[in-house]
Order: structure tokens, then C-alpha cells, then sequence
């Protein structure tokens, strides 16, 4: 080849990295830590459960007074109640559910530190992020499982016109291509992660990082374990600047397309830290029974919430932070 070509060649392939680069860098716009998730820029979320569980979620009096929620400078905590019994009456397990005040759209990025993550049977714990129109401004399912399970499982939950190709730039594995909150029972579009990405193989190797990104093209979920050699600069630092292009194939890869306009289904979302039980996904007799029937010796996850407050001293969140780029 001539050397002339070679440069020109050579040109076009730097410009081009270059924009890209450019398209794909946010800067920190919002990091949450320690205190953070208790000085006002959280709410406490006190109503019923919608999901039918066997949740009690109390405000930030109750909570601060149960140690259910507790910051340092540089680590949050939010737990379940581990030392009451409750009746049959009672409506449930004291437990907190948080709601950011401040809203995040496309494009953001978003990068979570979390050291452990609530476990045990019964358990149902999420990070996620919802508009205030559910279903139809979209919810992101970004750290989510029950029970025992390993695995983590990300989902988009939308209104009725959006579906997901079957196949996508992910390494996740599909579990429905159907993101219609109507459809399915709301099972919604999930990507079920590798194993030891949740529960107890997550907790004891330290946690991880969960990333986001969420543009009018795509919104990508990764997850990088504590000790994995390939975490992204500036995800385990929380640097001022991340670049996704930077962060590889992601595990959870939902792209708009014909028939998912991303653009349209998913608006500015608020982020929610919730730990709930049983109810409609840790309850559910088939999953219940796969995992938790037998090592408990309980035929039925609420039976076995109200009677076993010990078996929830593992139930907590320790989150070093939220940071949020835009
Ligand atoms: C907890 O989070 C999940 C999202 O993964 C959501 O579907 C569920 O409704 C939440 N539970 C409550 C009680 O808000
Ligand atoms: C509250 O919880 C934190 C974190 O688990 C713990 O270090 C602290 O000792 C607890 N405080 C009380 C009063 O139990």
C-alpha cells in the first residue's frame, strides 16, 4: 500500500475513535455517599408495598431509631428488621425503601459500589430507577434477585410497545423479550447475569459495581466483580469522568429499534434502593420451593419471614456509592 493511503487510512481511524470518545464521556454529576443517603437528598417511601409483600417500610424516625438505616462519612447501610417476630396479622417485616429526589435522563451513566447486598431466603432486594408514570416513563431494573439465587437479573418494564431483539451485543443470557408491563405478568425484558453476581458468592467476595448507561440508543447494564482485573478506569475510583465506550460488552444490552423507541419510553427516572419479601417474585410458590422449601424446612415464604427474624441479619445493603455522570 502506499504510505499516503496508509495515512490517509490512518486519519479516518483516529478521527473516528476520537468522536467517539467524545460521545461516550460523562462527567460526575452527582455522587452519593455515606451520609448523603440520609441528609434530604433521599425520601422514605412509607406506603404498602405494591408488589405484595410482606414489608413494613417505615419512615426515616423509625428506621434511624431501629438502626435499619446508618451512614458514616464513607458507607451506607440499609437493613431489614432482624428481631421481631411477627404474627399473622401483622402486615410486615420492618424494612426502608428509598427514593432519590433528584431525577436522571438520557444520556447519564450511573456507577454503584456496593460491598454487600441484602440475602437470605425470603429476601427481595432492587435497585432500580422509575419515572413518575409507571408504566408508561419506564423502569430500569438495574441489580434485582430473590432468595438464594447467585445471579443477578437486570429488566426494562415499559408500556405497551416494546420488545427487545432475541439477539443482542450482550454476554447475559435473555430470560423475555418482551419489556410490556401488561405483558407477561410483568415479568418485563430481563437479562439474567452470570453467577456471582448476587446474594451470598457476591457478598463474600466483597460486592462489585454495577454500571449504567442509558442514552436515547441504548441502555447498557455491566457489572465488574470486586476482585476482577478488567474494571474500567474511573469506575473503581469514581473519578470526575467515565467513558462507556471504554467498559466492553455489557452483560444487559437493550438497544431502540423498530419495535422499542427508547426516546419515547423512558423519561427522567428518580433511583429507588428497596429490600421487600415474598410478594410477587421471592414468594412465588415455583421459585420459593426451588430454592428455599428445602433448606428451611418452611412451605411458605411469609410463614417463614414472621417467624425467623435471625435469619435476616444478612439482609442489608452496605453501599459505598452512587455515582451518578451526566
Ligand atoms: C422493589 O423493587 C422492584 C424492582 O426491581 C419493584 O418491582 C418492586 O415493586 C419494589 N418493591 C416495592 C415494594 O416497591
Ligand atoms: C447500627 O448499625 C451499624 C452498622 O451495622 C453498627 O456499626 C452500629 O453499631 C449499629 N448501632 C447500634 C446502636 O446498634
Amino acid at each position: 500500500m502506499h504510505s499516503s493511503f496508509i495515512r490517509l487510512l490512518s486519519s479516518i481511524v483516529v478521527a473516528t475513535g476520537l468522536l467517539q470518545v467524545q460521545a461516550a464521556t460523562y462527567t460526575l454529576s452527582t455522587s452519593y455517599i455515606g451520609e448523603d443517603f440520609l441528609s434530604g437528598d433521599f425520601t422514605f417511601f412509607t406506603s404498602p408495598d405494591p408488589t405484595d409483600g410482606r414489608v413494613t417500610y417505615v419512615d426515616q424516625a423509625t428506621a434511624t431509631a431501629g438502626n435499619l438505616t446508618f451512614a458514616t462519612d464513607d458507607v451506607f447501610i440499609l437493613r431489614a428488621d432482624d428481631t421481631t417476630v411477627l404474627t399473622a396479622s401483622d402486615p410486615g417485616r420492618n424494612s426502608v425503601r428509598l427514593t432519590s429526589v433528584a431525577t436522571y435522563g438520557s444520556p447519564s451513566a450511573m456507577v454503584l459500589d456496593i460491598a454487600h447486598m441484602p440475602e437470605g431466603c425470603g429476601t427481595w432486594p432492587a435497585f432500580w430507577t422509575f419515572g413518575s408514570n409507571w408504566p408508561t416513563d419506564g423502569e430500569i431494573d438495574i441489580l434485582e434477585g430473590v432468595d438464594n439465587q447467585n445471579f443477578n437479573q437486570a429488566t426494562l418494564h415499559t408500556g405497551p410497545d416494546c420488545t427487545m431483539a432475541a439477539s443482542r451485543a450482550q454476554t447475559g443470557t435473555i430470560l423475555n423479550n418482551d419489556c410490556a408491563a401488561a405483558d407477561d405478568g410483568n415479568d418485563g425484558c430481563g437479562v439474567q447475569f452470570a453467577p456471582g453476581t448476587f446474594g451470598p458468592t457476591f457478598n463474600s467476595g466483597g460486592g462489585g459495581w454495577f454500571g449504567m448507561e442509558r442514552t436515547v440508543d441504548a441502555i447498557s447494564i455491566w457489572y465488574w466483580a470486586r476482585d476482577a482485573t478488567n474494571v474500567p478506569v474511573g469506575v473503581a475510583d469514581g473519578n470526575s469522568e467515565v467513558i462507556t465506550d471504554n467498559w466492553g460488552t455489557p452483560v444487559a444490552f437493550f438497544p431502540t429499534s423498530s419495535t422499542c423507541d427508547l426516546a419515547t419510553e423512558f423519561t427522567a427516572h428518580n433511583i429507588v434502593i428497596n429490600l421487600t419479601f415474598c410478594g410477587v417474585f421471592a414468594g412465588v410458590t415455583s421459585i420459593w420451593d426451588d430454592s428455599c422449601a428445602a433448606s428451611t424446612g418452611v412451605a411458605d415464604c411469609n410463614d417463614f419471614v414472621d417467624a425467623n427474624p435471625a435469619a435476616f441479619s444478612n439482609a442489608y445493603f452496605e453501599i459505598n456509592a452512587v455515582r451518578v455522570y451526566e
